[in-house]
């Protein structure tokens, strides 16, 4: 029996090419757990995947895809049956291993997590990591001390993939929710997800000028970096913490300490790739309740794994609004 896969492949000059082929099962990497494949997601990692790999594929051919959601077809261990829906994200999934954007797929078990009541395979792709990693800051800001009397969070990035789920979950909460993007014809968009404030790229995208500024924000998701993060990080309240994510704007961080200095502003790295097991149970726990599955169908993006290849490309170019959801038996 033969199933659909995006594969992409090498040739001797070293330039990449993606396309949908018939694979058969024997070619499936090793692995526990056998899973039939019903929704992936495009992410800024699989768009490089898809692409020239970004240092990030080391053997070729390969199926991309770091995000899947399905239900189990067999398995030889025995946390999982015949039947369980289940949920993988990171493990660089995608990368080294083959990954989602495949009919069928055969991972490790202890990558894969049972899918919690209250959430289907596509609202969980319509999640992805980007979702999953917007859980896991709001989670580190709480832990950290944040509720929603301190006064607004800043969303960075908004109208992408962590910065919309992240704008829906705190607004959820009950904060008071300013997003900061570079595309103003998102603001409907980030008004409907929750956000009562709407930040021109450009008024928060230059170097730092003054170490601190006005204190203003209770709490950030940053999705950006660069510049960016070194600007909030001074305009930052007392004791309030920045939860970074991304570098969609620049690896670099042109700051100085004084906000950690004098005002205690935290900085919180934010990995979703390695997390432990435990971690990963209670983030997807609190997605099920505290993400509006309303608000969650409305960013979806519709595709197939045939419109991966220009999705690839579009994502690198920071083109995608909300979340991308990849029927991949379509
Ligand atoms: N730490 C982790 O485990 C983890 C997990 C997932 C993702 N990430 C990283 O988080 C970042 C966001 O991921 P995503 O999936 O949300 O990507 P995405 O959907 O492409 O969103 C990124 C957003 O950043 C903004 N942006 C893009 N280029 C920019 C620039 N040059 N300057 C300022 N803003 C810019 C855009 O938002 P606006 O159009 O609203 O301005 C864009 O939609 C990426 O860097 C990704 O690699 C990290």
């Amino acid at each position: 029996m033969t199933f659909n896969a995006l594969m992409v492949e090498k040739d001797e000059d070293g330039k990449t090419s993606a396309s949908v082929q018939k694979i058969t099962e024997d070619k499936l990497p090793e692995g526990d757990v056998t899973v039939a494949v019903e929704y992936s997601t495009v992410n800024y990692k699989d768009g490089l995947c898809i692409g020239p790999g970004g240092g990030l594929v080391r053997n070729y051919p390969h199926i991309p895809g770091i995000d899947m959601a399905g239900v189990v077809e067999s398995s030889s261990d025995s946390r999982y049956n015949a039947g369980d829906k289940v949920v993988l994200t990171g493990w660089r999934y995608g990368e080294m291993h083959w990954g989602g954007y495949s009919q069928k797929t055969r991972v490790n078990a202890d990558w894969l997590v049972t899918l919690p009541e209250g959430i289907t395979t596509q609202q969980a792709m319509a999640v992805g990591t980007a979702g999953f990693t917007a859980m896991l800051s709001v989670m580190a800001l709480e832990e950290h001390g944040l509720n929603p009397d301190q006064g607004p969070v800043l969303v960075t990035g908004a109208a992408g993939g962590v910065g919309s789920v992240a704008t829906a979950i705190l607004a959820n909460l009950g904060y008071e929710v300013a997003g900061v993007t570079g595309r103003p014809e998102t603001t409907d968009y980030l008004t409907s997800l929750g956000a009562t404030q709407i930040v021109a790229r450009e008024e928060i995208n230059e170097t730092v000028k003054r170490p601190l500024e006005a204190e203003t924000w209770a709490g950030c998701v940053d999705a950006v970096g660069g510049d960016m993060l070194a600007r909030v990080l001074g305009q930052m309240k007392y004791g309030a913490s920045v939860a970074a994510v991304g570098l969609a704007g620049g690896a670099g961080l042109p700051a100085t300490v004084i906000p950690f200095l004098l005002r205690g502003v935290n900085l919180l790295g934010i990995d979703s790739v390695m997390r432990p097991y435990e971690n990963r149970l209670a983030a997807w726990k609190r997605v099920a309740t505290d993400l509006p599955m309303a608000k969650l169908d409305q960013m979806i993006v519709p595709a197939t794994l045939s419109d991966l290849p220009k999705l690839g490309g579009d994502i690198l170019k920071g083109q995608i609004q909300g979340r991308v959801v990849v029927d991949v038996n379509k």
